[in-house]
């Protein structure tokens, strides 16, 4: 069902200060602390350019609290930069005085980039809307602004204040990247067909037991393939595995994947081969053949094979997560090797998240897909049929602000 929603030219945005919330968490490397690659700033881009006539405020988080990709925005204010070819302001400071003040005294055309959401402790937060109107953040940052733009697709199953906080105070519009989303999407649930497969990888493991979950419960995983260190979890689980995989939370997965197993154990492909870094050579193994730390880098390449029929047969395919470590060479293969079935494949094809979308580039098959999207879990929600807080302030503020959009602006 089309979703109600205010764009870019339903509402007077010319000369206005204009709070831009998108989602530029981007992986960064961990020993570097360089950002690995820069999908979610080219996007962001896009509608930043489309509002050349506004004072732009961008805001965004940045990984987790905790974690070792929580960080400033300081470079993604740089790369947005250079993307734009015009100058960007950063603010390592938030909603206190020293942002406030900048924000105001933005020309137009100006682009200024607050620090990471998640710096201040409310945005750590869910909350329904009227809480989240009665936020410090929400409150302090909304009186210095005339509008709001929703562009965080990625972030839109997240009730945080900055995502459904603005919708009910000012007028709020979707940016290009939430538009362009929903439109792919809208069209593929149209057309799509079973049998739907599902390939998890990467690293973020709760994150894919949780999307397990919710795609059986929306009949959206007939097939689930593992690989990353997801699936090594499903291996440990399985009893194909020797000794500890070394990830916070591991007895805890691994139960959960032994449940999931028990319920339908036909459901899941697990790797039956994967290549491990001996002296930064690649060794293809069994996985009971491991014998201690050593350090999985990708599928093998019977798994490719293996994992490439299902893909192939698949009515609709939806990949998250790497199988392997594909920014090194040598443990490639299983990345390239899925991503090419992919292309192949004659069902409806979706993929998620900036990795994977990175590896395409790189395997020039990037246009052989049918929708990439920026978003992980946000998508898995949104195929499991949920209802999205972004989505529902969305709503709420065409309801609000639909036909007064104009006058409304201060
Ligand atoms: C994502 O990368 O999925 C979004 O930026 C949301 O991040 P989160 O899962 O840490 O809320």
């Amino acid at each position: 069902m089309p979703i109600k929603m205010l764009t870019l030219e339903d509402v007077e945005l010319e000369g206005k200060r204009v709070f831009l919330r998108v989602d530029i968490n981007t992986p960064i490397h961990p020993e570097t602390g360089k950002l690995m690659e820069q999908t979610r700033l080219e996007e962001a881009a896009l509608t930043i350019r489309d509002l050349s006539k506004s004072k732009v405020v961008v805001a965004s988080h940045q990984g987790r609290v905790g974690r070792s990709d929580y960080t400033s925005l300081e470079a993604h204010a740089k790369i947005l930069q250079e993307i734009l070819g015009r100058p960007v302001q950063f603010i390592p400071d938030v909603f206190g005085p020293n942002a406030l003040s900048e924000i105001d005294s933005l020309a137009v055309g100006g682009v200024l980039v607050l620090d990471n959401l998640r710096f201040t402790a409310e945005e750590n937060h869910e909350y329904k809307p009227a809480d989240a109107e009665k936020t410090f953040l929400v409150r302090r940052i909304v009186s210095h602004v005339d509008a709001c733009v929703l562009d965080a697709f990625s972030t839109a199953h997240r009730s945080s204040p900055t995502i459904v906080g603005f919708a009910g105070l000012v007028p709020t519009s979707a940016g290009r990247t939430v538009g362009r989303e929903l439109r792919m999407l809208d069209r593929i649930v149209a057309v799509e067909k079973g049998p739907y497969v599902t390939v998890l990888g990467g690293a973020k493991v709760s994150d894919r037991l949780e999307a397990i979950d919710a795609l059986i419960a929306n009949k959206r995983a007939d097939k689930v393939l593992l690989s990353g260190v997801v699936g090594l979890v499903f291996l440990k689980a399985a009893g194909k595995l020797r000794g500890e995989i070394g990830i916070e939370g591991e007895q805890k997965f691994t139960i959960k994947a032994r449940q999931l197993m028990d319920d339908d154990p036909e459901r899941f492909g697990l790797p039956i081969d994967v290549a491990i870094d001996v002296d930064g050579k690649r060794k293809e193994v069994e996985p009971l053949a491991i014998l201690g730390q050593a350090k999985v880098m990708d599928i093998g390449a019977k798994t490719v094979e293996r994992y490439s029929r299902f893909i192939k047969g698949a009515g609709t395919v939806f990949m998250s997560g790497p199988p392997g470590a594909f920014e090194y060479e040598e443990f490639s293969n299983g990345t390239e090797g899925l991503l090419r079935a992919m292309a192949s494949s004659l069902g409806t094809t979706i993929i998620s998240g900036g990795h994977l979308s990175t590896a395409l580039r790189k395997y020039g098959i990037h246009d052989q897909i049918d929708h990439i999207s920026t978003a992980g879990g946000a998508l898995v929600q949104y195929l499991a049929g949920k209802r999205l807080p972004l989505i529902d302030a969305l709503e709420r503020a065409a309801d609000k602000w639909g036909s007064s959009g104009v006058n409304a602006i201060r």
